[in-house]
């Protein structure tokens, strides 16, 4: 019983160091990242050095080789000071985990040990008519020779341009729908390759959002990461074990936020008396922390579950994701609200950390296919 719900310490000495990192050489500078929308450069370099740019690469490659749940609080703790800068993390993992899961071993060794030195790694599924539905694809890679040729576009992608390499979901046999959809890994470099305009975003803004537009792109067999027609069960596995990222990213907006607001309440004072103390604000204050507890608990169950690879990761994940983002819209306008006029100008960050929230409960699946996700998969354990 002694250990039990109780972090192992070194999770906790993990934390302590993020945070150390974070608030010395990441929240500086985030204000500025979302006031002028740029790449937070700072926080890629800080992350970078400290290993923890892509800190699931496992050792043998040359990275920290993080666990899930280790994984799970460097970008809560990045969050907690700039949502756009824990994206540096979370995009890395989402872009690899499919080459990790299904690539072969030289694959292995030629991107991991890449993405390790701070090579980006982005994710393509979604296009402009297949978000929610992402089966309905019309990027295509069609057979020449002995490798491929790729036609079409993917939108909504996080650090198209600043990655160096982009895992792409094409479909092969358009009869075959889901079944018909492969991996592939393609390079910035590689002739067909393009990007279009910055998305001029609601927030998130230090995270470039663009297209990739894929124009007779031709690779080699070599570049093919998953068996013929299992690109599309390999992209769902693959969320499984991200969504549980962007949970953490909420967690981390939500505890940042639920700070900014205590310190205000405890420092300001109206009536002749910290706002604090009027039961209003109090109970405010007490549903944050409580929310943000239980999103802690469902997030980190659903690490542990990624790491072990148990049979209901996927109702887990989902759950994680859906649950822990709804509270970090909650908490983060509730934030705003005890900050009152303040909390609508930027010169607190609580602003920020709304606008962050709100693209939590979009991306990697909408909260809406969370829970389609979640009704699919009850009663699996
Ligand atoms: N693991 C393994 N295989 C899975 C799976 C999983 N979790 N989920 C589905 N599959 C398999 C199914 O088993 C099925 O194969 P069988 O017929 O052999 O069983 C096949 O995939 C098709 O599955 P579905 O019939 O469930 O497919 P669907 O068309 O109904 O779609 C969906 C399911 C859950 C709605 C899916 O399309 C989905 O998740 N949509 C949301 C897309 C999404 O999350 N996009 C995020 C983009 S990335 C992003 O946002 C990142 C960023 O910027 C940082």
């Amino acid at each position: 019983m002694d250990q039990l719900f109780t972090l192992p310490e070194e999770y906790e000495a993990l934390r302590e160091s993020v945070r150390a990192l974070a608030d010395k050489k990441i929240q500086p500078f985030a204000h500025d990242v979302d006031a002028n929308a740029r790449f937070p450069q700072e926080a890629f370099d800080a992350l970078q050095s400290a290993g923890l740019a892509a800190p699931h690469v496992p050792a043998e490659f040359g990275g920290e080789g993080a666990d899930a749940l280790a994984v799970v609080i460097v970008i809560e703790e990045v969050a907690r000071v700039c949502a756009s800068s824990s994206l540096i993390p979370a995009v890395n993992k989402l872009g690899s985990v499919p080459l990790m899961l299904a690539g072969n071993a030289e694959q292995k060794k030629r991107w991991l040990s890449e993405l390790a030195k701070g090579k980006g790694f982005s994710y393509c599924l979604s296009e402009s008519e297949a978000g929610s539905d992402a089966a309905s694809m019309k990027t295509r890679a069609v057979r020449k020779g002995d490798g491929w040729v790729i036609n079409g576009s993917k939108k909504w992608i996080s650090h198209a341009g600043i990655s160096e390499f982009y895992t792409v979901l094409a479909s092969t046999d358009p009869e075959k729908g889901s079944k018909g959809i492969t991996a592939f890994i393609l390079e910035k470099g590689d002739a067909g390759v393009s990007f279009g305009a910055h998305e001029k975003k609601m927030g998130f803004k230090g995270s470039p959002t663009r297209e990739v537009y894929l124009d007779n792109v031709e690779i080699g067999d070599d570049r093919r990461i998953s068996e013929i027609g299992a690109g599309f069960s390999l992209a769902m596995q693959t969320l499984d074990h991200t969504r549980i990222t962007i949970a953490a990213q909420a967690l981390g907006i939500a505890q940042g936020a639920f700070e900014v607001a205590t310190k205000y309440a405890k420092e300001r004072r109206q009536f002749g008396k910290a706002i604090f103390d009027f039961q209003a604000i109090q109970f405010m204050l007490a549903d944050m922390a409580m929310e943000i507890e239980a999103a802690r608990q469902l997030t980190y169950a659903a690490a542990a579950k990624s790491e072990r690879g148990e049979r209901d990761l996927t109702f887990f994940s989902a759950a994680s994701k859906c649950f822990t983002t709804d509270v970090a819209m909650k908490v983060t306008t509730d934030a705003v609200q005890v900050l009152g006029g303040y909390g609508y100008v930027n010169d607190y960050p609580v602003e920020r950390m709304m606008r962050d929230a709100k693209l939590t409960q979009i991306y990697e699946g909408t909260n809406q296919i969370q829970r389609l996700v979640m009704a699919r998969n009850l009663g699996i354990n």
